[in-house]
């Protein structure tokens, strides 16, 4: 009896030591960097990236603390991210070989990075996280009808952007969260321009039903506890579940929307292209659904969160705001609005939508600029924030709106712009090979959804919004809000 209660004691001493152990281990995973990453750039303590979801802090604050002086310094850091540890680079020559040896540095999605998460789930693989071999399938496809949009439709969705400021306004002045009514614009944009799907998002009373379930699904997913530690999505939770079954009725309904509104005017969009490659077995029908999510995400949502970050520039800088106006009066075919092409850029400069991300792996050990040793599986990634803000690149001035500094004429600020893409200063839209096929679309809508409202509207920030941009994930300032003052009848014609 006697021996038998000490074998017992001494299982349960063995079992707590096991459990300590094992934990020790984990939380060593997650405190220290693995130690074959390279010694000679330093590290972002991983509590750091606790401070967006869990503290008051935004991402700009975040950056200036704990990333600023480091990635200045060094051009790369190691980052705790997504349950593993990465190297996250800033400095433009190394963001140049990222981009340059695809081939090396191969993009591994979510869907290899987290397969089980609910994220992971919503974009699957698709044109823009597949590796080199689906990548090249998914181009085939897509590539023509992104790059040559059908751009009528613009005209009259901007129209009706107009006329829900109008009436908002009333003809005097109000205050607007812009955020809703962007999104609606950018999404009825890219539905009808690229997609070839009516999204409804610009009409009064109309079924925006695709609209609203991707609202429902995306507050369902991006919550910063399932976001920073996805393994929990393996779990059985009750609210996981329910986001999972909201992503998969969402992507069948969104596919079956293309299907039903295929047609001989839009078979040359994104949408029934890939329908069809579906139909004819060169890709799977979640291959399909993936694609038509990640056109849909990355065609409306990085559009829209740059038009927010204008107009918040817009509005708190009026001596640019009215220097646009100007150049907008004054417009003719041929004056092509230089001073608007630079205030975008330099939006785009400061406030990439993109921040940062985190999808490629390096597939075996490789060197990193001179001597910085990347072992093999390590997840490399790209951080534009840093980038296009370091004071080594882009001057002392780097944190300050200066639209001049992109040139004062056409001619010199797009050689200007261009040699900043190529010299991955300015990697916002990515470069080389998997460059993004969106951005002059983009360009084009911001162009003309900043037109319209500066002609009709003087802008100015709510003096009770609280300045801020988001806390992680993508960039632009938080839950804008615009004062909104007709200027129509006194300004412009129509
Ligand atoms: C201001 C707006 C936009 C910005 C800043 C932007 C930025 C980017 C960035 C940074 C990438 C590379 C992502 C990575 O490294 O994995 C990318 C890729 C891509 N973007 Fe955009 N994007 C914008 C608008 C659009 C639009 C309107 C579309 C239209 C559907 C689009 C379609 C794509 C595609 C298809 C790729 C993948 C290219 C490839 O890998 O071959 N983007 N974009």
């Amino acid at each position: 009896m006697l021996l038998l209660t000490f074998f017992a004691e001494f299982e349960i001493e063995v079992c707590v030591a096991l459990v300590v152990i094992v934990l020790a281990y984990q939380i060593r995973k997650v405190v220290i960097p693995p130690s074959d990453f390279p010694k000679n750039i330093p590290t972002i303590p991983f509590y750091v990236l606790l401070f967006g979801p869990f503290f008051d802090w935004d991402q700009q604050e975040i950056f200036d603390l704990h990333y600023r002086e480091k990635l200045e310094k060094h051009g790369a850091v190691k980052v705790y991210f997504a349950q593993r540890w990465n190297i996250l680079v800033t400095r433009p020559e190394f963001v140049s070989q990222l981009f340059r040896d695809d081939l090396i540095f191969e993009k591994t999605g979510n869907h290899v990075k987290i397969p089980h998460s609910v994220f992971s789930e919503f974009t699957g693989d698709n044109m823009i996280s597949a590796g080199y071999k689906n990548w090249k399938v998914y181009r085939k496809i897509i590539t023509d009808s992104i790059l040559f949009p059908n751009l009528s439709p613009l005209t009259d969705n901007t129209k009706k952007l107009l006329e829900k400021l109008q009436k908002l306004t009333n003809g005097g002045e109000t205050i607007i969260k812009v955020s809703d009514l962007l999104q609606r614009y950018t999404m009825a944009n890219i539905g009808d321009c690229v997609i070839g799907v009516n999204f409804r998002t610009m009409d009064d009373g109309e079924n925006v039903h695709v609209y609203e379930q991707l609202r429902r699904v995306k507050q369902m997913i991006f919550t910063p506890l399932f976001m920073m530690f996805p393994f929990l999505d393996r779990l059985p939770i009750a609210c996981r579940k329910r986001a999972r079954e909201a992503v998969h009725s969402f992507k069948k309904g969104y596919a079956d929307q293309i299907l039903e509104e295929r047609c001989s005017e839009n078979n040359n969009r994104v949408g029934p292209r890939l329908a069809e490659s579906f139909e004819v077995g060169e890709i799977t029908e979640k291959q399909f659904q993936d694609n038509s999510i990640m056109a849909l995400l990355a065609g409306h949502e990085n559009p829209q969160l740059v038009l927010t970050s204008l107009l918040y520039i817009l509005a708190k800088h009026h001596s640019v705001q009215n220097k646009v106006r100007i150049e907008l009066e004054h417009y003719n075919k041929e004056s092509k609005l230089p001073y608007l092409t630079s205030v975008i850029y330099e939006t785009i400069r400061l406030y990439p939508p993109i921040g940062q991300l985190i999808n490629r792996r390096a597939n075996r050990k490789v060197i990193l600029g001179e001597g910085i040793v990347i072992p093999p599986l390590t997840y490399v990634g790209y951080n534009n924030f840093g980038t296009q803000r370091d004071r080594g690149v882009w001057g002392a001035d780097a944190d300050e709106f200066r639209p001049e500094r992109w040139g004062t004429n056409e001619e010199e600020i797009a050689s200007f712009y261009a040699l900043s893409k190529s010299r991955c200063t300015f990697p916002a839209f990515h470069g080389r090979r998997r460059a993004c096929l969106g951005e002059k679309f983009a360009i084009y809508e911001l162009k003309l959804a900043v037109a319209v409202i500066i002609r009709n509207f003087h802008l100015s920030l709510d003096p009770n919004w609280k300045d801020k941009i988001t806390r992680a994930g993508p960039i632009c300032p938080v839950q804008l809000s615009i004062v909104f003052n007709n200027i129509s009848k006194r300004v412009i014609n129509g």
